[in-house]
C-alpha cells in the first residue's frame, strides 16, 4: 500500500533514528506486510459514509501472520495485537481498544512517521493541544472557536505561554490543510492521529509532575533521622515486634483483647492512650480518642473545628445521594454568615469553599478541612495533651496482665470458643452511640431554649 501523509501532523517533529533491535525487526515485518504483491490484501472500504483507501481487515492480517510464521493461533493473535498496541497498525472502528480482532474489523497501517523507532517524545503540550481543543476539533469547528474566549482558552494560554504563538500557527495551518482535504482523507487523518495519541499518551498529567517538582526535598540524613524516630515511637505498637496483651485471641481462643479494644470502649488500654499522643492524626483516627478530645473541646467551648472536620469526613466517605443535602447542612452550620457553629478560616479558603459548595462533590471541603486540621494540630492538640482530661484518661487506662495459659487451659479455651458478637450488631451499636453523641454535641438552639423558658414561666 502506498503510504500517505508522511510528515504531516506538523508537530515540532524531531525524529531521531533510535530504537531497540526488537523494534527494527518488527518494522521489517510491517514493511513486508505492506508489499503490494506478497503483503496483506488491502482495498477501499466504506466506513460510515466515506470511502477509505488502503484498508486492511483483522482476519487478513492474522492470516498473513499465520502463513508467514507458522505458529500457534494464540501467538498469532498476540503478535497482531502487539502491532496495534505499538501503533504500527491502527483501528478504524474501535479506537479505544488496541487489539487485533480475528474478523472483518477494519485497520490501516500507521505511517512510518509515527512509528515507535522515530522515538519522538510526546510532549504534554502536544497532548494538551490535541485533547483540550483538539487538532481535529480545530479542523472541524474552525479556528474561530479556538480563538474564542472562555476559561479554557485562558487556562491553556497561561499554561503554555511560551509556546502559544507556535501552537496558534500550527492550528491555523492544520485548519487550512484540513479544509482543503477531501472527506475520506480527513477521516483517515483523524483515525491516524487519534491512534497515535492513544498509543503515546503521556503517562501522568501535568499536575502530578508539578506537584512532584514542588515537593520539598530533604537530605537523606534528615529523612533517615525521621525514620529512626518513627520506628522508636511505634515499635511497641507493632504487632510483629511487641506482645499482644493480655493475649492474642487467634492463638489462645480468649477474646479479652478484642473486648477491651472495641472502638468506643469505656476504659481504653494504656497503649491506646499513649498512641493518641503521637499525633493529632492518631488521636482522630481512634474513635475513642476522638471522643476524649471532644470532651476536652466541650470544656473549652471550642468544638466547631472538630465538628467541621468530622462533617467533612462524612461528606468525603458518605453516600453520593446524600451529598447535596449534607453540603447544604454543612454550609448552614459552619460557613454561612452568622452560622451557629461558624468556623474561623481565612477568607480565601472560605471563598473557595463556599463557591465549591454550589456544586458539591466529595472533595469540596478538602482545603478547608486541611486548614482546620492544621489549626487544631498547632494549638488545641497540645493543650489537650497537657489538659486534666488527658491526664485523667491516662490514669484510668488499663494495662492488661498477660494471660500465660497452660496447655490444658488452651485446650479448654478452644473447646469453649464462642461465636462472638455479629458485626452487624456491633455496627448498630456504634450507630446508636454515634447518634447519641451527635445529639449531645448539637449546637444550642437559642430560640427553642428561650421559648421553653417562656413556657415554663
Ligand atoms: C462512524 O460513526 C460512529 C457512530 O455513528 C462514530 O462513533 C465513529 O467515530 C465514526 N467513525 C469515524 C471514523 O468517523
Ligand atoms: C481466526 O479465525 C479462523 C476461523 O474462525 C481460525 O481458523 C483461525 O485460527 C483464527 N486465527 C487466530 C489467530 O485466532
Ligand atoms: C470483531 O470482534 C470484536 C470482538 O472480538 C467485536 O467487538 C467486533 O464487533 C467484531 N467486528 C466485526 C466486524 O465482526
Ligand atoms: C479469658 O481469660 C480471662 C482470664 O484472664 C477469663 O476471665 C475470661 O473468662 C476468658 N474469656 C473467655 C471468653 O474465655
Amino acid at each position: 500500500c502506498e503510504l500517505i501523509y508522511v510528515g504531516d501532523c506538523g508537530s515540532a517533529g524531531r525524529p531521531s533514528m533510535r530504537g531497540s533491535p526488537f523494534q527494527f525487526r518488527l518494522e521489517a515485518i510491517v514493511v513486508e506486510m505492506q508489499d503490494s504483491k506478497s503483503g496483506v490484501k488491502c482495498s477501499e472500504q466504506k466506513l460510515n459514509i466515506s470511502t477509505i483507501p488502503h484498508v486492511i481487515t483483522g482476519v487478513d492480517v492474522l492470516t498473513w501472520i499465520t502463513n508467514k510464521m507458522k505458529t500457534t493461533p494464540e501467538e498469532v493473535q498476540a503478535f497482531g495485537t502487539m502491532l496495534v498496541a505499538y501503533g504500527y497498525i491502527y483501528p478504524l472502528q474501535n479506537h479505544k481498544k488496541l487489539v487485533m480482532c480475528n474478523n472483518t474489523s477494519l485497520y490501516r497501517f500507521q505511517t512510518p512517521y509515527f512509528w515507535p523507532t522515530q522515538n519522538w517524545v510526546a510532549e504534554d503540550s502536544d497532548y494538551g493541544t490535541v485533547c483540550q481543543m483538539g487538532w481535529w476539533v480545530t479542523i472541524r469547528t474552525g479556528v474561530g472557536t479556538l480563538f474564542g474566549s472562555g476559561t479554557h482558552y485562558s487556562h491553556l494560554h497561561d499554561w503554555m505561554n511560551h509556546k502559544w504563538d507556535f501552537i496558534v500557527m500550527q492550528a491555523t495551518e492544520q485548519y487550512k490543510a484540513g479544509k482543503e482535504r477531501k472527506k475520506p482523507d480527513r477521516v483517515v487523518f483523524d483515525c491516524q492521529e487519534r491512534a497515535y495519541w492513544i498509543v503515546n499518551r503521556p503517562p501522568v498529567s501535568n499536575m502530578f509532575y508539578q506537584q512532584a517538582i514542588m515537593r520539598s526535598k530533604v537530605k537523606s540524613s534528615v529523612s533517615l533521622g525521621a525514620l529512626a524516630k518513627y520506628v522508636t515511637t511505634y515499635k511497641n505498637h507493632d504487632p510483629f515486634l511487641a506482645p499482644c496483651l493480655p493475649s492474642n485471641p487467634w492463638q489462645t481462643d480468649n477474646d479479652t483483647y478484642w473486648t477491651c479494644n472495641t472502638r468506643r470502649v469505656d476504659v481504653p488500654t494504656k497503649m491506646r492512650v499513649e498512641r493518641w499522643s503521637f499525633s493529632l492524626f492518631e488521636l482522630l483516627s481512634d474513635l475513642r480518642g476522638r471522643d476524649d478530645f471532644k470532651t476536652f473541646l466541650k470544656k473549652e467551648f471550642s468544638g466547631e473545628n472538630l465538628a467541621f472536620w468530622e462533617a467533612a469526613e462524612e461528606l468525603k466517605w458518605g453516600t453520593g445521594s446524600s451529598m447535596t443535602s449534607k453540603a447544604e447542612t454543612i454550609f448552614k452550620t459552619f460557613l454561612a454568615p452568622g452560622a451557629p457553629r461558624w468556623i474561623n478560616i481565612d477568607g480565601r479558603t472560605m471563598g473557595l469553599t463556599v463557591k465549591g459548595l454550589e456544586h458539591p462533590h466529595r472533595y469540596v471541603l478538602e482545603a478547608a478541612q486541611t486548614h482546620v486540621f492544621l489549626l487544631m494540630k498547632k494549638d488545641t492538640f497540645f493543650r489537650y495533651l497537657k489538659s486534666p482530661v488527658y491526664k485523667d484518661i491516662q490514669k484510668k487506662a488499663i494495662n492488661p496482665d498477660p494471660h500465660n495459659f497452660s496447655p490444658a487451659q488452651l485446650e479448654q479455651n478452644a473447646q469453649s470458643r464462642s461465636l462472638g458478637i455479629h458485626p452487624i450488631i456491633l455496627w448498630q451499636q456504634e450507630e446508636e452511640e454515634k447518634a447519641k453523641a451527635a445529639a449531645a454535641s448539637a449546637p444550642v438552639d437559642v430560640k427553642a431554649m428561650m421559648s421553653k423558658i417562656d413556657r415554663n414561666k
